[in-house]
């Protein structure tokens, strides 16, 4: 009798915990034994909610933007990409359209020629994986521990990309302000596979007055930037960095190249020098606060975004009758070359199939300067 009752017990337990991973805006909370960084994750898109960082005078701030109620990641129109993992392509695909084995610019008709949504720069182009990439997909909890959780999405090429991608993304905090994020995906078939941790950052978390991230300083070991057309995409050519906006090796304020009225602002693709995942390839820094961040990847390049969100804030943020406006976040995304799949010029193989897995790592580590 009582071993009846402890198996129903035990077999209702298990059912519940299936049923509530089963939402995918169940928020799980991860904290650093040492108290220096809490983060909060949704399954929906493997997506950073909340990440919670010690200043310089010992305060928590969240300094990432997001929505209070997160189910917004699916509804809003606007659709800003806050914080997810994005794939199974990020960035931009030129024309929707690449062939394998890759060829520059493919016939839209020829040998093994495949097609994604357009649904960027006036639908010429397919952003982030197209209209229901990775970050809004229903990721299933798989594991979690106080400092772990991986979500895993099965991708069955619903967005036009050849074969099953089963992907899987591990994000752990520990002492010493660390978060690391980790994704493996394996594929079925041959496929393109390139993606992002799309993660807008404010340091100063919109305290004491600040409202954008112009005074943030940016270092970036980078002296090569992709030449982008108006859409975003790829001329094929690399500039040199020295003496132009965008310059920079040694840390300077993101906002001086706002000055000249006519600067649009950054959304371009930098190549890092360095591939060595044990070198801090990114510095952002805010003196406001004293938080300092160093991202460390096993990326070859970074995208840094200049973001106008237009969105209400988070209530912590002063929200909602406020919004994320001009310049209010800046993106950093560590990724691959953008679009190597229609440049074969550049010798990069993004073509995953099994026997070849996809590993993407970054490490982001934060500390105060006094
Ligand atoms: C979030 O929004 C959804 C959809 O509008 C709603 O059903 C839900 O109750 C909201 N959650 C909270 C906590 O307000
Ligand atoms: C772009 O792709 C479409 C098919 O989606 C094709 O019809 C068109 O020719 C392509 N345009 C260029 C410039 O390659
Ligand atoms: C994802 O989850 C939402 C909310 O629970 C649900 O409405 C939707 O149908 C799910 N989508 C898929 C493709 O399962």
């Amino acid at each position: 009798m009582y071993t009846n009752l402890h198996l129903l017990v035990l077999f209702s337990a298990t059912f519940a915990s299936v049923y509530a991973s089963s939402s995918p805006f169940e928020v799980t909370t991860l904290s650093a034994p040492d108290g220096s960084i809490t983060a909060k994750f949704v399954p929906f898109g493997a997506t950073l909610t909340e990440l919670w960082v010690k200043d310089k005078k010992g305060g928590l701030r969240d300094v990432v933007p997001g929505y209070d109620n997160n189910s917004r990641l699916l509804t809003d129109p606007g659709h800003p990409v806050l914080n997810p993992i994005v794939g199974r392509y990020a960035n931009r695909i030129k024309n929707g359209t690449f062939s394998i084995p890759i060829t520059k610019y493919p016939q839209s008709n020829g040998p093994g020629v495949y097609h994604t949504p357009k649904n960027d720069h006036n639908n010429e182009v397919t952003l982030h994986g197209g209209i229901y990439g990775w970050d809004r997909r229903n990721w299933t909890t798989v594991d979690s521990s106080p400092t772990s959780v991986t979500f895993q999405h099965i991708d069955t090429a619903d967005e036009g990309f050849p074969g099953t991608v089963t992907v899987r993304a591990t994000h752990t905090v520990s002492n010493g302000g660390i978060l690391h994020t980790s994704v493996h995906a394996t594929a079925t078939e041959k496929t393109p596979i390139m993606i992002t941790q799309h993660i807008y950052w404010n340091l100063d978390a919109f305290q004491d007055g600040s409202n954008d991230i112009l005074a943030h300083q940016l270092r970036m070991a980078a002296s090569r930037v992709i030449e982008v057309d108006g859409d975003g995409i790829p001329t094929g050519k690399l500039l040199s960095v020295p003496g132009t906006n965008f310059d920079f090796r040694t840390q300077r304020p993101i906002g001086e190249a706002f000055k000249d009225p006519n600067f649009r602002g950054y959304d371009h693709p930098w190549i890092y020098d360095d591939n060595s995942e044990s070198v801090a390839g990114t510095t952002l820094f805010s003196e406001l606060s004293g938080i300092r961040l160093d991202i460390s990847t096993n990326q070859p390049a970074v995208q840094v975004y200049t973001a106008h969100l237009g969105i209400p804030r988070k209530a912590v943020h002063g929200g909602p009758n406020v919004e994320y406006g001009e310049r209010s976040t800046v993106a950093i995304e560590q990724e691959g070359w953008v679009d190597a799949i229609n440049t074969p010029a550049w010798g990069v193989d993004q073509i995953y199939h099994p026997g070849r897995d996809f590993d993407w790592s970054t490490t982001y580590k934060f500390s105060v300067v006094q």
